[in-house]
């Protein structure tokens, strides 16, 4: 079992059901798509509520998987859920006996390992499903990225619209610590009809790039491209993202 708890902001479906709404761009998705063009089978580890792992199954086998009983279930009632095959599992233990064309983990689901083994055990769980000329991509914050990543509830909040509960205050409040590169963060959301707030907390592991390169090719795996961001930049020192594209060493 990974060495790093699952959050109730993706365990407890009052909070879960909130991930969707928040307003963020998604490069990466255009990105995965553009990779997967000649893909036949793709593995999306650590899936959550499984926009992705949908969009990529017109035309194409789609495994998705994420331990989160709540992200699943929000991801199976999409319209579009039937074409996926959904996979209730820990991505570090994960042994489905098969190999894919393209292995995903978007939405900097690599952060979520919160120990060097965790994160072995994942690279090896890469490795272990992919096909001798599949291709993996992941994201991960970089480190040296000039960006704030101690954020208050004053920065951050901003106003959703929840389909249910309408008008919704949001905000994350974040403590980075950066000799253990840990990021401490909570997601809040009062409703504003009845005042309401619901409230988690989790935690996330920044990795510099040289260790992240150590990781990769002790897992027998090698990167053809380091991005810099999901538009396709090439990665450089201080880059917002650190995205290796690579396969089977
Ligand atoms: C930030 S979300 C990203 C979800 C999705 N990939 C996206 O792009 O929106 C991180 C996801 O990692 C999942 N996760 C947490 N622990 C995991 C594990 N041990 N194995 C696989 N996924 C895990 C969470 O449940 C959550 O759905």
């Amino acid at each position: 079992m990974s060495e790093s708890p699952i959050s109730d902001l993706y365990q407890d479906l009052a909070l879960a059901e909130f991930y969707d709404l928040a307003p963020r761009p998604r490069p990466d998705f255009a990105y995965c798509t553009t990779l997967a063009a000649n893909a036949r089978s793709v593995l999306d580890l650590g899936c959550g509520t499984g926009v992705l792992a949908a969009a990529l199954a017109a035309g194409r086998q789609v495994t998705a998987v994420d331990p989160a009983a709540a992200m699943l279930r929000l991801a199976q009632t999409r319209a579009d859920a039937e074409a996926v095959t959904w996979v209730q599992a820990d991505a570090t233990t994960l042994r489905l006996g098969r190999r894919f064309d393209l292995i995903v983990l978007t939405g900097h689901s690599f952060q979520v390992f919160l120990t060097r083994a965790a994160q072995r055990a994942v690279l090896a769980t890469i490795a272990a499903h992919l096909a001798p000329a599949g291709r993996f991509v992941f994201d991960t914050r970089n480190p040296a990225f000039a960006g704030a990543k101690e954020r208050n509830r004053a920065e951050t909040e901003h106003q959703i619209t929840h389909p249910v509960h309408g008008p919704v205050d949001a905000w994350n409040i974040s403590h980075y610590d950066p000799a253990s590169g840990i990021l401490s963060f909570s997601n809040s959301y009062r409703i504003t009809a009845t005042g309401e707030t619901r409230s988690a907390s989790a935690r996330i592991l920044y990795t510099p790039r040289e260790v992240l390169e150590g990781l990769i090719r002790e897992a027998g795996l090698s990167v053809e491209h380091w991005l810099g961001n999901w538009s396709g930049a090439a990665f450089a020192p201080r880059s917002r993202e650190i995205i290796p594209v690579g396969r089977l060493a």
